[in-house]
């Protein structure tokens, strides 16, 4: 256990040397003591291809480091400068409509490309070899937000080659392809492997096995990408090595890369995310536009802990508006305060705000940072200062095991981004709906990834939404004595995309069968008769498992065999949240109604209690502001800060 950290974002390079030591002091002064550069800095690096220029980088290193500030080096891969496309145009990235994306902002490259990866490996092997026993550096990022701009899938002649012979590679032989498949259906057989193309362009829609397989290849490409890095700092230093993911990305299973790094880490920026990328109707933006959504830090934090095996930071957090959302407010006072504490209460070890300083120029000048661009202090100042404060009175933070734990697989939002079946189904929106829904009652969740093979102690788990089971999974539901929730849609496929022989849910000695699937207008919700809706997904079953609840249409809603619970639906809000905390009380949770605005994280010893909400609440024993937090010690009921 040790005492979280703070850190900030720097680009020495966008500013004069003669104003680095001084930044670096007022960092110190700040309570920041780590600091993230490098990431972006290729062209100053290595202006030209073979002209390597380290002094600067080097007299960088050694104000921060000399300052107190310990140093995190980014590999600059997101960059690649514009000479390397001049030696390989055909590594840009190609759109799905068979488009060319352009140099000129960033992460325009292809992960297949070889060539590509061959300059990757070599400008890391040369930064390692210069810094990778630099006393300062004390961890590496490895390239920048993969994903991020929608970059993941790219459809060019470098991902066709590689693509074949991934197929080959699992498949062998044509004929096992053309039955995993079922190519049969019009006439798509193939001959040989190398006839096969890219699910893009395709008249109507492409054979949905054969998009699945193309996202599996997708991820395990930027698995290799990133190993490579990875495999060229190993020879070079031991200091953990870390990615930046970020929110709502589900391209590349990021448990897969997280396996071969020492630390997770994410960029958040809730107000960005709640315009940008958030389910939510036009009021709940509008009352949470300077607080963020509640619950979507959250369930980051609680995700890339899980794929960080415990070790997780935030890599940038947002100090003030953004640039590139919709509508770009200003955070509430106190929100950036209240985003840090709720990161470190989920177990963060180092929260780092991007960046020290705005830029004034290029693309994001009207991004804030914790300086103005000519040095005075951003609005964020004093909310970073007295966190730094807080952080240091209350030492080290505990946190514990969560007994909800929620099923996160990233094959699952690929299938159903491959066949939604209604233009309003998304996995991510399922599991966090039912995240958030587990939130709003007072509840602390892990999530897990689909491969887990134990549950442990906890008492409910979730798997909504699972594309197919695997043998790990299988094993640790039938091992587990709490209560389980499946469905809607969980295991309604085999691997190969197509639908069980037994059916869906397709779960030995369960017995229901899902007959049917409908798929419901936003304007035609089914009711359910102790209250709130069926929306978006609907589920007929056949079964003699005991029904619990029951929609108007006369059919089951949710029904129970032992501690095994099926959904046969999307529940709304209301009935999530009825739904969850039945049986979080069957396994033996207290649950709450919160407040709206209000929740709390179990750190064991301690509670954190959050106001997201824009006006004070009174609670049991205590009046929580707007936008203020509280650490309560449960042992002595005191409120610490
Ligand atoms: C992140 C990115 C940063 C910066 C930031 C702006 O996605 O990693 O480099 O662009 O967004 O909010």
């Amino acid at each position: 256990m040790t005492t979280p950290k703070l850190g900030v974002c720097y680009y020495p390079e966008h500013w004069p040397e003669a104003q680095w030591a001084h930044d670096a002091r007022q960092m110190r002064e700040l309570g920041l003591s780590w600091v993230r550069i490098g990431e972006f800095a290729w062209s100053r690096m290595e202006a030209r291809p073979g002209s390597l220029t380290w002094d600067w980088l080097d007299r960088a290193i050694n104000v921060l480091g000399n300052a107190g500030l310990q140093v995190v080096l980014g590999t600059p891969t997101a960059t690649p400068p514009r000479w390397i496309i001049d030696k390989y145009p055909d590594m840009l990235a190609i759109a799905i409509d068979g488009s060319v994306r352009k140099f000129g902002s960033r992460r325009h490259y292809c992960f297949s490309h070889l060539g590509y990866r061959k300059e990757c490996a070599r400008i890391v092997d040369l930064m390692g070899e210069r810094y990778g026993s630099n006393p300062h550096v004390k961890a590496w990022q490895i390239d920048n937000e993969y994903g991020c701009h929608d970059t993941i899938l790219s459809y060019g002649a470098s991902a066709e080659a590689a693509f074949r012979i991934w197929l080959e590679r699992k498949y062998q032989d044509i004929t096992a392809l053309n039955t995993a498949w079922g190519n049969v259906f019009w006439s798509m057989d193939y001959n040989s492997f190398a006839q096969i193309q890219l699910p893009n362009q395709t008249v109507t829609e492409a054979n949905p096995a054969h998009v699945m397989d193309y996202r599996r290849f997708a991820s395990d490409e930027v698995v290799t990408f990133n190993k490579i890095q990875v495999e060229a700092l190993r020879l070079h230093t031991d200091v953990p090595l870390i990615h930046n993911y970020m929110g709502r990305i589900t391209e590349f299973d990021h448990f897969a890369v997280g396996a071969d790094l020492e630390i997770a880490s994410w960029d958040s920026y809730p107000l960005g995310f709640l315009e940008d990328r958030s389910d939510q109707g036009e009021d709940f933006k509008h009352d949470f536009m300077r607080q963020g959504d509640p619950d979507f830090q959250a369930f980051h934090h609680d995700l890339y802990r899980a794929v960080g095996r415990g070790k997780w930071w935030v890599m940038e957090q947002q100090p003030g508006p953004v640039n590139w959302a919709p509508y770009n407010p200003k955070p509430l006072a106190g929100m950036v305060r209240l985003w840090t504490w709720e990161a470190i209460a989920h177990g963060a070890d180092v929260v780092s705000y991007f960046r020290w300083r705005q830029a004034p120029f290029a693309q994001e000048q009207m991004h804030s940072g914790l300086q103005r661009p000519d040095g005075g202090p951003a609005d964020c100042h004093n909310d970073i200062f007295k966190t730094a404060m807080e952080i240091k009175k209350l030492g080290p933070v505990q946190t514990k095991q969560a007994d909800v734990a929620l099923v996160f697989d990233y094959a699952s939002a690929w299938a159903w981004d491959t066949q939604p079946q209604s233009q309003d189904f998304n996995y991510f929106r399922l599991v966090y709906e039912a995240y958030s829904g587990l939130r709003r009652l007072g509840l602390s969740v892990d999530i897990l990834p689909a491969d887990t093979e134990n549950f442990r102690t906890r008492k409910l788990v979730l798997i909504p939404g699972l594309f197919t089971w695997n043998d790990k999974l299988k094993t640790a539901v039938d091992n587990f004595k709490g209560q389980v929730v499946m469905g809607p849609r969980t295991g309604s496929k085999t691997e190969d995309f197509q639908i069980p022989k037994n059916m869906p849910p397709n779960i030995d000695g369960f017995d229901a069968k899902v007959k049917s699937v409908e798929t419901l207008r936003p304007t035609a919700p089914i009711d359910i008769t102790s209250g709130g809706h069926i929306y978006i997904w609907r589920e007929h079953l056949e079964t003699s498992c005991d029904v619990i609840e029951v929609g108007g249409d006369g059919a089951p809603v949710h029904i129970r065999d032992d501690n095994l619970h099926y959904l046969a639906g999307w529940p709304d809000r209301e009935a999530m949240a009825r739904i969850l905390s039945n049986i979080a009380n069957a396994a033996g949770l207290d649950t709450e109604d919160l407040p709206t605005g209000y929740r709390r994280r179990d750190l064991g010893r301690y509670t954190l209690h959050m106001n997201y909400g824009a006006s004070a609440l009174k609670l049991k024993s205590f009046t929580l502001e707007s936008a203020d937090i509280a650490i309560i010690d449960n042992e002595t009921h005191k409120r610490l800060i």
